[in-house]
Formats: structure tokens, sequence, C-alpha cells
């Protein structure tokens, strides 16, 4: 296990019910805020109305920043910024998904930050301080209600870039997975798959004694598994709901990644296709997946694999090594399938013509540290194995 340094500082109110304590909780950084939220669906839900009753109960002045696009665009970073500069805005909640938080996120950045925010995107180094965020989550995905990062997209470039800070880790998350029973299946699925392949991420590396890590990640894992179906099947299965918000946590906010070292591959080559072609994040990410574990497999990384094989989808040990590999990729890929989400490139509107610029765009220099180390060629080889 390698050294690390342990800082989660977001403070989590998890259940039914837990909105109760927003007033309280906003009232520790400031009382005039910003809300940011998406395309009404905290409207349909009734999120919103209770959300603004507990705020005139107790005297917090708020503006709004409505209409935040799924892959969030720096047009409406700029915007948040400026409706916040005008109204001394002190606190910046985020009431939604991961588009939503992540705007929020730059939007707190840029307000103390002298120019353009997009260079907090391109240069996470010129984050310094950031007004608190507190964040209400309503999409199990991204993780973004307990991380540091945030992703933003300049469309007319077709740059989509992660960025991140200490200090853009939200001061408080309400958790309460009943504000998730209306996510639509599409993205309940979407959601899914992103939960998985963060924890793959950081699952599939070389770093040696990280047993903790290893059986948290496969504990989290199996709970996508059989809770993700259960989900969709069920779209008001409270357990099931809760169990993928708490995973969407755990994926990415640092407890299994912690004392491992490998830098992510998959993100990097799904946030061209977005970038691209405005894709959902997590259907991007389930129809890369099952490829890039195909082509990581060699005598290098099949114990791995197997060991996923074993402790994941319940495969026989003694079996062939590279057999269980095979068998639970196949796994991966027909639960994917399974959620119903789209398994080839071209099912969401990606034809080759962009391939190789794209695999160009997503190779970064740290790619050779990777757990299957990968240049340009590789990467096109990869996405035109999900053609
Ligand atoms: O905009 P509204 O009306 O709210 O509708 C949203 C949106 O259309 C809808 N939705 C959210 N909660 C709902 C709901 N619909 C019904 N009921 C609810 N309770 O779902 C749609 C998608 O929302 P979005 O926020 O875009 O989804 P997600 O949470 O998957 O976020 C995706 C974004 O996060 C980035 C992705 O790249 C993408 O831009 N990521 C952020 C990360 C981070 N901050 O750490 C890491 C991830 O790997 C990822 O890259
Ligand atoms: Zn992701």
């Amino acid at each position: 296990m390698e050294n690390f340094n342990y800082s989660i500082p977001t403070k989590v109110y998890f259940g039914k019910g837990q909105i109760k304590n927003l007033a309280a909780i906003i009232k520790e950084s400031g009382n005039k805020i910003l809300i940011a939220y998406g395309g009404g669906s905290i409207k349909k839900i009734g999120l919103y109305d209770e959300m603004i009753k507990i705020l005139n109960d107790n005297s917090i002045s708020y503006v709004e920043l409505s209409g935040i696009e799924p892959n969030p665009r720096i047009e409406t970073v700029r915007k948040g910024i400026k409706i916040c500069k005008e109204n001394n805005v002190e606190v910046v909640l985020a009431v939604g998904g991961g588009s939503t938080i992540d705007c929020a996120k730059v939007i707190a950045a840029g307000v103390k930050y002298e120019g353009d925010p997009w260079d907090l995107v391109t240069s996470p180094q010129k984050i310094n301080e950031v007004l608190p965020i507190v964040t209400i989550l309503t999409l199990s995905a991204t993780g973004s209600e307990m991380d540091p990062h945030a992703v933003i997209s300049d469309m007319t470039t077709n740059q989509k870039l992660g960025t991140g800070h200490e200090n853009m880790k939200p001061k408080a998350s309400i958790l309460d997975p009943e504000y998730t029973y209306s996510v639509p299946k599409n993205q309940t699925a979407a959601g899914t798959a992103d939960i998985m392949s963060h924890i793959f991420e950081t699952y599939f590396n070389h770093t040696k004694g990280v047993d903790i890590q290893d059986s948290t990640a496969e504990g989290l894992l199996r709970a996508c598994i059989k809770y993700g179906k259960i989900a969709i099947e069920n779209p008001k299965d409270y357990d099931a709901r809760a169990n993928l918000m708490w995973a969407s946590s755990w994926a990415i906010n640092g407890l299994i990644s912690y004392g491992t070292n490998s830098p992510w591959v998959v993100h990097p080559m799904e946030h061209e296709l977005s970038a691209f072609y405005d894709i959902t994040h997590g259907v991007g990410l389930a129809i890369l997946t099952p490829h890039w574990m195909k082509y990581s497999l060699d005598d290098t990384t099949v114990f791995k694999f197997a060991q996923y094989g074993i402790n994941v989808w319940g495969i026989d040990k003694n079996l062939d090594k590279f057999e269980i590999a095979n068998k639970a990729i196949e796994k991966t890929s027909e639960f994917f399938k399974e959620l119903g989400i789209p398994s080839t490139l071209r099912e969401v509107g990606i034809e080759e013509d962009k391939l190789e610029l794209m695999a160009k765009k997503a190779m970064n220099p740290y790619f050779k540290y990777a757990f299957k180390p990968l240049d340009e060629n590789d990467i096109l080889k990869i996405f035109k194995a999900a053609l």
C-alpha cells in the first residue's frame, strides 16, 4: 500500500427527510445563496417547493441559476458567476445530478477568481478560494457530492475537461434516496455504469497489499450489480436507491483509491465521446469498458481480472485464470446490456470519421503508467472495437 493523506471533509446527511437540516447547514456558512439546478426535474418531484419553503421560513435569501445542462457548459458557469457577484452570494447550493453539482463547483471557484473561469478548468492549480458548496443529490452516478472534481464542456471547441481542487469538495451533502425515485430507467442504468466505472478505474491497478481497498471495491461492485437491476425494475425500492446512492459517493470519495496508484483511462476516452457527440457519460463508459477490459487482458493483468471474476461474479476459482477473466468480462458486458444500455458506439450516433481525432485528444502521457499501458494507437483500437 502506498502513502496517502486522508481528507474527506464533506458532512453527509443520508436518508429520508434529511432536508430538515438544510437551513442549519447553510447558516453555518452564510445567509445568501445561489440555488443552482438543471432543467426542471426538481420541480416535478416537489423538491424545489420543499426547499424554497425551508429557505423562506428561515430567512435565507436566494437567487437562482436554472437550466444547467447535462454535460454542463462553460457559458452557464459564467452566467452563474455573474449572478453570484451581482448579489454577493455567500453559499452555492447545487440541487440535482453531477452536471449541476460540477457547474456549481466551478461557479463557486470562479466567484473568487479574477479571470475567465475556463482557466480554472484547464489549469486546476489556479483554483484557490472557493465559496462554500452544499449539495442536494437527485441522481446517483458521479460522486460529485463528495469529491473535489468537476467536468465542464466547451462545445464550441469540442473540449470536455475535468478539473478539481481540495476546496471544491462540498461542505455538506444531503443524500435522500427518495429524491432518486423519479430518475428514469436510462439514467438509472447510466448512473450505475458510471459508479462501476469509477470503481474499475481504481480497482484495476498493480499496487500490492491493498486488500482493504480491493475488498471494499468488490463489495461496492456487487451492490451495484444487485441493486442496479432492482432499481430499474422497481424505481421506488428504497434499499436499491439507497445502496446506489451511497455507492456513488464511495466509488470516488477517496476511500477505495487511497493507497493505490493507477491513472484513469476509460474516463478520458469517454470524455472525448461526450465532447464531440454530447452523449450521456455513463452510456459511453458502459460501451467502452468491456472493450477496454478485453484489450487490457494479458499475462501481467490476468491476476486482477481473475480476482474480479471470482470475488464479484462468483466464477469458479478452480478454472484457468484466463477463462475466469474472459467470463468476467463477458458478464460485465451482459450486465450493461441487461440494464438496457446500448453496446456499440454506432447505436449512439458515433461513426468512424472522428475516432482518430478523439484518440489523439484522449491520449495522456500518464497512460504509460496505466494498469495496461496505452498509447494513441491502442486507444484507437479500443474505439474501433467498440464501434
Ligand atoms: O436537468 P434535470 O431536469 O434535473 O434532469 C436531469 C438530466 O436531464 C435528470 N435528473 C437528475 N435527477 C433527476 C433527474 N430526472 C428525474 N428525476 C431526478 N431525480 O437526469 C439527467 C442527467 O443529469 P446529469 O446531472 O447530467 O447526470 P449525472 O449525474 O450522470 O452527471 C453527469 C455529468 O457529470 C460528469 C459527467 O462527465 C457529466 O458531465 N462527471 C462528473 C464527475 C465528478 N464530478 O466527479 C465524475 C464523473 O466521472 C463524470 O465525468
Ligand atoms: Zn464517471
